[in-house]
């Protein structure tokens, strides 16, 4: 075993190639020759959904099918509830105290989210002390790597300021945590943005090869390229940016036939379609007969609780003994 790796996701529903590419292939292969613990990170999604939780169970459920579809094996890594630990929040409580509130509001995520977002919603305590909770979720396991997207990783910096800020305090308790970033490439989305659930802009990993044409269809292209005679640049075409994250051996033609306009777009995102929906093939089988037993779900879950909680309850004890919490005269 290599070293111990911790991830968490939002129970947001169902998952795309953002994710898949992103983060959750890196995943599946750590689980191979690391102690992994991946987690539903059912108090994050509560920053800022907290006025509906109705659909954490259902989300839940349907991510972690996803992630056994992909390829996460139960047997070679650690599922769990973020909400089933309850050392966690107590972690948290002594993060939150060395954590001052200057490097939470340079974070750049939540800069950006209270512009995006609805503010009266996401401008509390709550929401600006995630990244403390997400410092809680890795230094209670006492994780040494954490692979993330890219927009995770000021986040991940701040965990370790806050483990250094902890440490030099009260003496060496936590691990600082290195971020493992995948290699993809960025996956872009149908409108040339980000891949993301709330853009609506995303191809779901078990899409249907006919919707995953009909999406790739509608993806924006060099818009210099109005008609099928004209030349293409695919430096600046998201469709050919996606075909990079697939098998692509014959780019190089692909390439070509853009420039000098002897294949049209539409040939072009077809052939991208269809190799998309190739790679998922195995996925969209397994995920079937997931989903006839939803619930192992539950297994899953209670196995995985009962693993991480001595090991979170042991970094609780570490980090309260430090802090001098608990103790009389
Ligand atoms: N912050 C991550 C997100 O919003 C989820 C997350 C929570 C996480 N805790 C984590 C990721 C710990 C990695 C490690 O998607």
């Amino acid at each position: 075993m290599k070293g111990r790796v911790v991830s968490g996701y939002r129970p947001s529903g169902r998952l795309h190639l953002g994710h898949y590419h992103g983060n959750l292939k890196k995943m599946i292969a750590l689980q191979e020759t690391n102690e992994c613990f991946f987690f539903v990170a059912d108090w994050h999604a509560l920053t800022t959904m907290y006025r509906d939780t109705s659909q954490f169970g259902p989300f839940t459920t349907e991510m972690i099918l996803d992630w056994l579809s992909a390829g996460l094996d139960p047997e070679k890594c650690t599922i769990y509830r973020q909400s089933d630990i309850e050392s966690i929040p107590e972690i948290m409580l002594y993060l939150g105290m060395v954590t001052t509130l200057g490097e939470l509001e340079r974070n750049p995520t939540y800069k950006e989210q209270l512009r995006e977002l609805d503010s009266r919603v996401v401008n509390t305590y709550g929401f600006l002390g995630y990244p403390v909770l997400m410092a809680a979720d890795i230094l209670a396991v006492d994780a040494e790597f954490v692979p993330v997207g890219g927009d995770q990783v000021a986040h991940l910096e701040l965990t370790r300021e806050i483990a250094r800020t902890f440490n030099s305090i009260y003496g060496h308790t936590f691990t600082e945590p290195q971020p493992i970033l995948s290699e993809s490439p960025k996956i872009p989305g149908t409108d040339g943005r980000k891949m993301s659930k709330s853009y609506q802009n995303y191809v779901g990993i078990d899409d249907e090869p006919d919707v995953i044409r009909k999406k790739i269809r509608k993806m924006i292209t060099d818009p210099a390229r109005a008609r099928r005679a004209d030349r293409g640049h695919p430096e600046v075409c998201t469709v050919f940016l996606l075909y990079h994250s697939y098998p692509h051996d014959d780019l190089s033609e692909i390439e070509k036939s853009c420039r000098n306009a002897t294949a049209g777009c539409t040939d072009c995102k077809d052939e991208l379609a269809r190799r998309i929906s190739d790679d998922l093939k195995g996925f969209r089988e397994k995920r079937r007969e997931f989903s006839k037993k939803k619930e192992i779900v539950e297994k899953i879950l209670q196995e995985g609780a009962e693993r991480v909680r001595p090991i979170a309850r042991d970094m609780l004890i570490n980090a309260r003994s430090a802090a001098g919490i608990g103790k009389l005269m």
